[in-house]
């Protein structure tokens, strides 16, 4: 098969190129390095069956010819992470809405399927866990910028099941807190980058607010594993999938269990929201997933723990310093 990522040079999308090109298919891989980077996807250098383009999806003429090459796009190209979010709405706006909904128009033209990247964001602050696809979102006010990145991310669903009306095969991933190798330190699973980090230099672990925030997080090979299936199974086209994991953790207690498995005697000090994202925040006090669907449809059945998951992406990051 034949595969377009966007967002290549990025965390996940560097996994998923990996895996699909080790599955013996053809990738070509988009991104504008804004946020990735070219080491992310230096081992697939002189890979025949990896092209990767420096562009930014607005970038119409590049992209409709990607399109047109390949079976499948994966559209993973987005602004990312919560500080990038507050700092530039119409950054957000302009890429995670406005030239997405280009590319979707592309896809249709030339009748491509599409899996789009969202995210557990769209639930908002719902209080009704674990998170069902089908369940209400609840947002806050226009004046808190964070709200912009969940607002595009639905905006980008929307337009997804408006091309399916239309008979253009669409599946939509909501991510819950990928983490491992590459995370960056920024993004959804960045505090445990940003954690362990801390922790091999022996600086203390910052926790922001109280530490009592929830997140369930997922390690990138369970994640890429429910991507990959998103592509490739026909039942899932016109459908949205939960992709992570249920077992929930404490943001303190996630710190408390990187300084422990990393043998490290570190400190944790907390901070509080304003200091680092400023005054226009809203934290989510408690995310998990329903992942029943993915489960049936996709197949999808996260085995890494986040022990293991947690050892690995030290070690990883062990060897970066
Ligand atoms: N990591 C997670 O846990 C998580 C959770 C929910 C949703 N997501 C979604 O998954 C996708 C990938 O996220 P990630 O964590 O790998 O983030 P990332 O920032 O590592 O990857 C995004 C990539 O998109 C590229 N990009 C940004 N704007 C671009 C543009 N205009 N043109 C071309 N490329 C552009 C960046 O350079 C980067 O490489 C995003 O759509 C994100 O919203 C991720």
């Amino acid at each position: 098969m034949k595969y377009l990522v966007t967002g290549a040079a990025g965390f996940i999308g560097s996994h998923l190129c990996t895996e699909l090109l080790k599955q013996g298919n053809q990738v070509w891989g988009l991104d504008d390095l804004s946020s990735g980077k070219l080491e992310n996807i230096e081992h697939l250098k002189g890979n025949p069956n990896f092209e990767f383009v420096i562009s930014c999806i607005s970038n119409e003429a590049i992209l409709q010819e990607l399109i047109k090459k390949v079976d499948v796009i994966y559209h993973l190209a987005a602004i990312v992470g919560v500080k990038r979010y507050v700092e530039d709405p119409v950054k957000v706006i302009d890429v995670n809405l406005c030239y997405t909904s280009r590319l979707l128009e592309l896809a249709w033209k030339h009748d491509k399927k599409v899996v789009l990247a969202s995210t557990s964001e769209v639930y908002g602050k719902s209080d009704k866990v674990p998170f069902k696809e089908e369940d209400n979102r609840i947002y806050g006010s226009s004046t808190i910028d964070r709200w912009c990145y969940a607002i595009s991310k639905t905006a980008d669903e929307h337009l997804c099941f408006g091309y399916a009306k239309k008979g253009m095969p669409v599946v939509i991933l909501r991510f819950f807190n990928a983490y491992g190798p590459r995370t960056n330190s920024w993004a959804y699973g960045g505090v445990v980058t940003r954690f362990i980090n801390q922790a091999l230099k022996g600086e203390p672990l910052t926790v922001h607010g109280n530490g009592t925030q929830t997140r369930c997080f997922t390690y990138i090979d369970d994640i890429i594993k429910g991507t990959i299936e998103a592509g490739r199974v026909r039942e899932a086209e016109g459908k949205i999938f939960n992709l992570g994991n249920r077992n929930e953790i404490s943001i303190l207690d996630l710190a408390n269990k990187i300084l422990e498995i990393s043998g490290k005697n570190g400190s944790i000090v907390f901070q509080c929201y304003e200091e680092f994202y400023g005054s226009s925040y809203e934290d989510i006090p408690r995310r998990s997933p329903d992942i029943t669907a993915a489960e049936k449809i996709l197949g999808y059945c996260p085995t890494i723990s986040l022990e293991d998951g947690l050892k690995k992406t030290i070690e990883w990051y062990s060897k970066k310093l």
